[in-house]
């Protein structure tokens, strides 16, 4: 049997729990708070906490595979057709999703650097590749059309994020169309949103004037303070929504 050749790949290292490092330091891990991946020191909404525990009991069964209501909710709150709405699990399932969905083997995405690193493995595992635009501390990790379209090169998806992980510099709407205008019409500019409402910029990339291109936007469920249990949410413009390949 041959082996993958994963020499590529870098190995993600997580974040150790609280219990390792303080048994590292000897410290009682009361005094510790973990904050380096979504945690949130201030516990669970309790909303989530009442939805989890109403749902224990019938945890036996898988869930409804089609979700028709959560997304007709969804669809409804962001005022979108509810065929532009994907779930999954968490932010990074949507990333897997337009990785599969988008790359052959050998297309590449252009991601920030620095910046998410998911973007680049998923990437990756879908026998993708990952090029680079470098933002600098110089001028703020400033995300502009500039800095991206310099590095572009007819890459599949093009990744931006806002706020930014980790720098939390914004990209604008005008950057966006900007980027979008520029690039090739079989190119996703992707707007990755991991803390903000979604409602509002799916509003902002409908009324984009190039219905070629596709945006989304995915975003976890971070507010409510339960990463552990949070789902992603995409939208993206009805054409995208519906398209076939070739
Ligand atoms: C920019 C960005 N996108 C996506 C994700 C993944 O979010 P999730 O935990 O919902 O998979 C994160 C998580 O930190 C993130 O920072």
């Amino acid at each position: 049997m041959e082996p993958r050749d994963l020499s590529d790949h870098s190995t993600y290292v997580p974040g150790r729990g609280v219990e390792e490092v303080a048994r590292e330091r000897g410290m009682d891990p009361d005094d510790l708070i973990k904050l380096s991946s979504n945690e949130n020191p201030h516990g669970p909404s309790p909303a989530a906490v009442e939805a989890i525990r109403a749902h224990a009991d019938r945890v036996n069964a898988y869930p409804k595979s089609a979700h028709t209501d959560l997304t007709a909710k969804i669809a409804s709150t962001w005022d979108v057709d509810p065929s532009q709405v994907w779930l999954s699990a968490g932010a990074d399932g949507s990333i897997d999703y337009l990785s599969r969905a988008f790359l052959e083997p050998g297309d590449a995405v252009l991601v920030p650097t620095p910046g998410f690193a998911y973007y680049g493995m998923s990437a990756r595992y879908h026998h993708g590749e990952a090029n680079e635009y470098a933002l600098s501390a110089a001028d703020g990790f400033t995300q502009d059309a500039e800095t991206v379209l310099t590095a572009y090169g007819g890459e599949r998806i093009v990744y931006l994020t806002s706020p930014h992980n980790p720098t939390g510099s914004t990209v604008s709407l005008e950057e966006v169309r900007a980027i979008a205008d520029a690039t090739a019409e079989e190119t996703l500019v992707v707007v990755d949103e991991p803390t903000a409402s979604s409602r509002r910029w799916t509003a902002r990339c409908r009324s984009s004037p190039n219905a070629t291109t596709w945006r989304s936007s995915g975003h976890s469920r971070r507010r409510t303070g339960s990463p552990g249990s949070g789902s992603g949410t995409a939208s993206s413009p009805r054409r995208g929504a519906t398209r076939t390949p070739g």
